[in-house]
């Protein structure tokens, strides 16, 4: 079955690193059409708008979306984006690889981030000249739907922890987290749940204790941004927006302006958001034997900058399809 990928590159690295993710998944022969996209500050520079109604249909229509990162624009860009793909979760990793000088080499988790509401839903107001609210929104619904992911996500007979702040945040917390509850519990699922700033604490501590994390959103964003720190920084994260019939996949990282156009960035953020489009796809072989050369090539290969090398994103590149 063929499959449409829209591919935005955005601004900045997006611009490389996009690119390099392209030319492994087009290595791998698979029957993909990428159809290109046009996001973020040059487009608005250029157009007014930094999301153009074409791109918006274009991630909205494909089966699946690879987007790199916007500069100034990103929040115009990507929570639109999200939107244009109906997404639910945002599905965060985050993994030390071997041979990666990590902070905390042992650390292995996912984060599964509710991606539609919380604080993010965009109720503020300016009511006085002292005075700005936020309206924090948590239904039921989307905390249930959110549960019922990560119970088919987590493997047979592994639990996951729910994070959260019910102890303080009683009815919007506390509604997240017994619906959360409530679903792994008919599913046979085991939870168990941990105020989210102890959270932080533990998870420093000692990562190994935890495996999958589901979360409200604002605490999904922070803990997992945090988790990055452990595992080796933001060029080797990638992450996933899920929704019913669509989706779309890009690396945590920005469009690091320090270092864009020079073209040593690190694509393997993204190479790993690709492996994670696959699988979604349901090419589940194809999305492992690229995580494992990425793997293989963090082990044995050129490196980029960021990791304590000096290739350049082509042959990082080059050496990810060379191992596939
Ligand atoms: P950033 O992630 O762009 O950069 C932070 C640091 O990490 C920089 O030193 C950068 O060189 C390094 N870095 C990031 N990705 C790397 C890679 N693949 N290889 C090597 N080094 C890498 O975050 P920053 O500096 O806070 O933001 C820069 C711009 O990116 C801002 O305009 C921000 O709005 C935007 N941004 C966009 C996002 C998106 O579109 N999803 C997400 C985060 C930031
Ligand atoms: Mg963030």
């Amino acid at each position: 079955m063929s499959h449409t990928i829209a591919v935005i590159e955005g601004d900045g690295i997006g611009q490389e690193v996009i690119p390099a993710a392209v030319d492994v998944l087009e290595s791998l022969d698979l029957d993909l059409e990428f159809v290109e996209g046009d996001a973020g500050d040059a487009v608005k520079e250029a157009t007014g708008e930094a999301l153009p109604q074409e791109t918006y249909d274009l991630a909205a229509d494909a089966d699946a979306t690879l987007f790199g990162a916007a500069g100034e624009t990103a929040a115009d860009v990507i929570l639109p984006l999200r939107d244009a793909v109906d997404s639910f979760v945002n599905i965060r990793p985050a993994k030390a690889y071997p041979g990666v000088d990590a902070v905390r080499p042992e650390t292995d988790l996912v984060f599964l981030r509710e991606n539609t509401e919380g604080v993010y839903s965009g109720h503020e107001d300016d009511l006085s000249e002292d005075l700005s609210t936020l309206t924090r929104v948590v239904t039921t619904s989307a905390s249930e739907k959110l549960a019922e992911f990560a119970c088919e996500y987590v493997d047979d007979g592994e639990g996951f922890s729910v994070v959260h702040k019910a102890n303080v945040m009683r009815k919007t917390d506390g509604r997240f987290r017994d619906a959360v509850v409530r679903v792994a519990d008919e599913h046979g699922v085991d939870t168990d749940e941990v105020l989210m700033d102890a959270f932080a604490t533990r998870v420093c501590l000692d990562p190994e204790q935890f495996d999958t994390i589901v979360c409200p959103n604002l605490a999904g964003d922070v803990l997992s941004d945090l988790a990055a720190g452990l595992v080796g920084g933001l060029g080797l994260l990638p992450s996933a927006n899920i929704g019913d019939d669509n989706a779309l996949f890009e690396p945590v990282h920005g469009t690091a302006p320090d270092i864009a156009g020079q073209g040593v960035a690190n694509p393997m953020a993204t190479v790993l958001s690709a492996a994670m489009l696959l699988n979604h796809l349901g090419y589940s072989e194809e999305s492992d034997r690229v995580e494992t050369a990425v793997e293989t090539v963090l082990a044995e290969g050129p490196r980029t900058a960021d990791l304590g090398g000096d290739a350049d994103t082509e042959a990082v590149t080059q050496a990810i399809i060379n191992e596939l």
